[in-house]
C-alpha cells in the first residue's frame, strides 16, 4: 500500500536529519535563543526583499498552532476573522479559533480562494453596529486547501482591497513552498512580505519534522508576540530543533527544491489523468490535486493505493485527494499512472 493521503507521511529529509544529529551535544540556549534559531530567522529574512529586517520571524510547531496563536494575538476581543468555507481554520482546526474568541466569517468558494468581492459581501453584511462582530482579518491559504495558487495579481487586488478597508490580511502557507514553486507562479517570499500584515512558511508539509515560520510585517502586530506564543503553550524549551531544521531549509535552495519536486510529481499524475480523460475539482498546480472519478475505479485503487475521498460528484462519481510530498518516488508515481492506461 503507497499513500497519497499527504505529504507528511514521511518523516524528514536526510539533510534535516543529519543537521540535527550533527548539533546534538550542543548546549544552547532555550525557546528560540539558540544561535541556530537566529540563523535561521536571519536566512528567512534574507529571502524577503527590500526591509525584510524590519519583518519579525518567529518558529513555531504545527499550522493550528500558528493560526490561533497569530489570530488571536492580531485581534481584539470582538473582531472577527474572514476566510473562505473550505479554510482550514474553519473546517479542520476543530474550533481553535473560535476558541479563542473569534468569530470566523466564510465566504463560499469553489476554486478554494478569497477575492474582494466575497469579502465585501461580508463587509455589507456587517456594518457599524456594536451587536455584531467587526470583520478585521481576512484569511487566506497558499496554496489552497483544494491545491490552487492564488496569482500574484489575485493577491495584489486581495491586499489592496485588504488596506482600503483597513483589514489585516494573513496568509496560511502550510504548503507556501508549494505555491511559490507550481508551474506558472510568479509571487516570491518578497512579494508575501509586501502584500500581507503576517504570513507562514510551512515546514511540516515540506521535509522538516515540525515547524511553522511565522513573519510579521505588520508593526503594530509585532509587540509582545513572543508572549502570546507562550501563553498559547508555543514556545518550546527546546526551540533550537525548529532553528537547526529552518536553518537547514534556508541555508541554501533545500526548501524549494522539495516543495518542486512534491510539485512535479502531482502534476506528473494530473497530465496522466487528463490523457485518460479524466476532470478536476480545480486546477491545481500544486502538490495536491483533486480528480473526479468513477466510484468503481476508485474502489479498484484502493487495494493498492491510500488516499482521501474528498467530495460527492453524482451517485457514481467523486472526487478524490491525492497528496505527494518531498519524498514521494517517482516509481510509485509512475506505478499509480500505469493504473490508469
Ligand atoms: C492550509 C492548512 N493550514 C493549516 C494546517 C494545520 O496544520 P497542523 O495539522 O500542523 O496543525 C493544515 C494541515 O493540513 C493545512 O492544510
Amino acid at each position: 500500500m503507497y499513500s497519497f493521503k499527504n505529504d507528511y507521511a514521511e518523516g524528514a529529509h536526510p539533510r534535516i536529519l543529519q543537521a540535527l544529529s550533527d548539533t546534538n551535544l550542543e548546549q544552547s540556549e532555550g525557546y528560540g535563543c539558540d544561535e541556530h534559531s537566529l540563523a535561521a530567522v536571519q536566512l528567512i529574512k534574507k529571502r524577503l526583499g527590500a526591509d525584510a529586517d524590519k519583518a519579525d520571524v518567529h518558529l513555531l510547531c504545527g499550522g493550528t498552532q500558528t493560526n490561533l496563536t497569530a489570530i488571536s494575538a492580531f485581534l481584539r476581543p470582538h473582531e472577527a476573522a474572514i476566510g473562505t468555507n473550505m479554510s482550514h481554520i474553519f473546517v479542520h482546526e476543530t474550533g481553535a479559533i473560535e476558541a479563542t474568541g473569534h468569530k470566523i466569517l466564510t465566504v463560499p468558494t469553489t476554486d478554494g480562494k478569497l477575492y474582494p468581492d466575497g469579502v465585501n459581501a461580508i463587509l455589507d453584511m456587517h456594518p457599524n453596529d456594536e451587536h455584531m462582530v467587526k470583520p478585521r482579518l481576512v484569511k487566506i491559504s497558499n496554496s489552497t486547501e483544494i491545491g490552487s495558487v492564488y496569482t500574484l495579481k489575485e493577491l495584489e487586488d486581495l491586499s489592496r482591497f485588504c488596506r482600503e478597508k483597513k483589514l489585516l490580511l494573513y496568509a496560511d502557507g502550510a504548503r507556501l513552498g508549494s505555491a511559490l514553486t507550481a508551474a506558472g507562479n510568479e509571487t516570491t517570499l518578497a512579494d508575501m512580505r509586501r502584500l500581507t500584515d503576517a504570513f507562514y512558511i510551512g515546514g511540516t508539509k515540506n521535509g522538516a519534522l515540525l515547524g511553522e515560520a511565522l513573519v510579521i510585517v505588520n508593526d503594530a502586530l509585532k509587540e509582545d508576540f513572543r508572549y502570546h506564543i507562550k501563553q498559547k503553550g508555543g514556545l518550546m524549551a527546546k526551540g533550537r530543533i525548529l532553528g537547526i531544521q529552518f536553518e537547514e531549509l534556508f541555508r541554501d535552495d533545500l526548501f524549494f527544491d522539495l516543495a518542486r519536486h512534491a510539485n512535479a510529481m502531482a502534476q506528473l499524475i494530473v497530465s496522466s489523468l487528463k490523457k485518460a480523460g479524466y476532470s478536476f475539482l480545480t486546477a491545481s498546480p500544486s502538490n495536491q490535486i483533486f480528480p473526479i472519478l468513477p466510484n468503481t475505479l476508485i474502489e479498484k485503487l484502493h487495494k493498492n493505493w491510500a488516499f482521501y475521498v474528498w467530495s460527492k460528484i453524482d451517485e457514481s462519481h467523486s472526487s478524490v485527494r491525492l497528496v505527494t510530498s518531498w519524498a514521494t518516488s517517482a516509481e510509485a508515481v509512475r506505478k499509480f499512472i500505469e493504473e490508469f492506461e
